[in-house]
């Protein structure tokens, strides 16, 4: 009877550590070779699936498909003219639900990289800038533009919020393990001057003030800041 006791106790204890254990933080650092999972360098495939273009239902088997097909992680763009359609107004339903995605990515046994932007590219209308965004008296789009830097800086903080509250970052035991501020800028930038240097560096800066505890990235942006 003792033995038994302590044998279905001792098991409980296990079934608690092991329990926690899938809530356990991830630590996601990198060098100059890898991503660091863990303290271990790890090669990660990705593919994109973006969550507005297909329906709720076809998620599951959309993701399900990407890791038959040999995927650590599935990667998308968050689509700012969607979630802020009316400025201060915003929708994280239905097939705007990311929180439900990277929740779904995460029971498959996949990472996540979540490519805020909020400038996309993926043959999205106007890189998902919302026609009210372009209208603003006195903006000008991803440059050294107060009145843009200031929209973004508040969408951008939503969408982290949105993601911390539902404990999607790694270091909070979820399934993404990189971020990305703008996107492709590297590619335009001489287009901008000085303005466009000192914006990519606000863009770091800003980004790394979030806080999410996992590697912020930028893409296609050599020396990133
Ligand atoms: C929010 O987005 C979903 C998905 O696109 C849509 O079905 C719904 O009507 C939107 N809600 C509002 C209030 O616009």
């Amino acid at each position: 009877m003792f033995i038994m006791g302590s044998l279905s106790c001792y098991s409980i204890i296990l079934m608690s550590i092991i329990m926690l254990h899938s809530c356990f933080a991830i630590e996601v650092n990198y060098d100059s070779k890898a991503l660091i999972i863990n303290g271990e360098r790890r090669l990660i495939f990705s593919g994109a699936i973006h969550y507005p273009r297909s329906t709720v239902e076809m998620w599951p088997d959309l993701i399900q498909k990407a890791k038959d097909g040999g995927l650590d992680a599935i990667e998308t763009y968050i689509f700012w003219d969607r979630h802020e359609p009316v400025q201060r107004q915003y929708n994280f339903s239905g097939n705007l639900d990311f929180v439900k995605f990277f929740k779904l990515i995460q029971e498959a046994g996949l990472y996540a990289i979540m490519r805020i932007g909020p400038y996309a590219c993926a043959e999205w209308n106007y890189g998902g800038f919302p026609l009210w965004l372009h209208n603003i008296p006195g903006i000008e789009l991803r440059t050294d533009n107060q009145v843009y830097k200031n929209e973004m800086q508040i969408f951008t903080t939503k969408v982290v919020n949105v993601a911390k509250e539902a404990n999607l970052f790694a270091s909070q035991g979820g399934p993404i393990l990189l971020a990305q501020i703008e996107n492709e800028y590297g590619d335009i930038m001489w287009n901008y001057k000085d303005a466009g240097k000192v914006y990519v560096k606000w863009c770091a800066q800003m980004a790394l003030a979030q806080n999410i505890g996992v590697p912020w990235i930028m893409c296609q942006q050599p020396d990133a800041p």
